[in-house]
């Protein structure tokens, strides 16, 4: 069967930096008390020009370089992201025109932090079945423009930037050896952006008043199911390859919070030290997190060929996946 093998990768984030010094301006917080609860210590902030759609084409760029395929050459291209440029159309149409992209259909999917990863399992159905052979994924966000910069259990938390990767059919070993995702949606409002849908549409009371527009999360519920969540995710992913925890050369979990990734990586057994962190520099920049540490790594050096690599995210839905890749 034709292998789904990751060609390139690329990532965009703004120049703007938000320390935590920052946020103990803005909101009753502390650098100590961030640090210690999330790891985080700095995040990237769009400025006025730029948008989900800039920011994706910036990391799709990146990725068509290092792989040599040509942005016409591109058949599909998937981008994961909760903050569109717009609801409607789709921010990949953007990006594809950007990119001119003319031979590739565009769409967008919504699965909140595990954007990247299910939109790396579409991919690989696509070249497994043989409908497409240059795939584009993109996992992207502006999150500063859903934030609610009053609220301090959540403005702490969340970055924007965009990661992609090039995905192309292979005859080789190496590519990516699974995919799975899930979704639990009985959580569906315990990380959420209650308004401007069709349940609370846009009006004063409830866009501006009632602060709808923002982001909304239950922190300790999230928590205590993302550590599962993931630990289920991966555990799918190494059960699915006959392997153990100990094959992993390298584990990119999604980049939430120091605590989350801690805890996960204990009850599977990864050591520290084949755990690829970035969230310090970062924060959760939802479906943007992995992409954008695999291009990290990847432009490191830590990549190398027949590494496993083990990718698990979960998000808002819930929604949670893995991706077990030979590189
Ligand atoms: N600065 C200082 N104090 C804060 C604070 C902040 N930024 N945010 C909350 N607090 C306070 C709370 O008000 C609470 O005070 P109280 O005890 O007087 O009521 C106290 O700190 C503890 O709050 P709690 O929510 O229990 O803290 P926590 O240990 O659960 O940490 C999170 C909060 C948000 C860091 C943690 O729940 C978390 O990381 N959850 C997952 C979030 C996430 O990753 N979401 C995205 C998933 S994709």
């Amino acid at each position: 069967m034709l292998k789904a093998r990751i060609t390139g990768t690329g990532a965009a984030l703004p120049d703007k930096i938000l320390t935590n010094a920052d946020l103990e301006r803005m909101v009753d917080t502390s650098d100590e008390w961030i640090t210690i609860r999330t790891g985080i210590k700095e995040r990237r902030i769009a400025s006025d020009g730029e948008f989900t759609s800039t920011l994706s084409v910036g990391a799709a760029r990146s990725a068509l370089e290092m792989s040599g395929v040509a942005a016409d050459e591109l058949d599909l291209i998937i981008l994961g992201t909760v903050t569109p440029d717009f609801p409607f159309p789709a921010t990949a149409c953007i990006v594809q025109q950007e990119l001119g992209a003319v031979n590739a259909a565009a769409f967008d999917i919504s699965a909140a932090c595990s954007g990247f990863v299910y939109g790396l399992s579409i991919a690989e159905k696509y070249i497994q079945t043989g409908a497409a052979r240059n795939i584009l994924v993109i996992g992207a966000e502006v999150l500063s423009r859903i934030v609610d910069w009053t609220d301090r259990n959540t403005c702490i938390l969340f970055g924007d930037g965009a990661g992609a990767a090039i995905v192309q059919a292979s005859q080789d070993e190496a590519g990516l050896l699974s995919t799975h995702i899930f979704s639990n949606g009985s959580y569906w409002n315990t990380l959420y952006q209650p308004g401007c849908g069709s349940r609370n549409p846009a009006t004063k009371q409830s866009t501006i008043d009632e602060r709808l527009f923002f982001i909304k999360m239950e922190g300790n519920d999230v928590f205590k199911h993302a550590v599962r969540a993931m630990e289920e995710a991966a555990c799918a992913a190494l059960t699915a390859n006959n392997m153990t925890p100990s094959d992993i050369s390298l584990f990119i979990p999604h980049q939430a919070n120091r605590r989350i990734i801690d805890a996960t990586t204990k009850r599977l057994g990864v050591p520290s030290d084949k755990v690829f962190l970035n969230l310090h520099h970062y924060g959760n920049t939802s479906s943007a997190s992995i992409p954008i540490t695999l291009d990290e790594a990847n432009r490191a050096g830590r990549l190398k060929s027949g590494d496993i690599i083990l990718l698990t995210a979960f998000g808002g839905g819930f929604s949670y996946g893995s991706a077990l890749i030979r590189w």
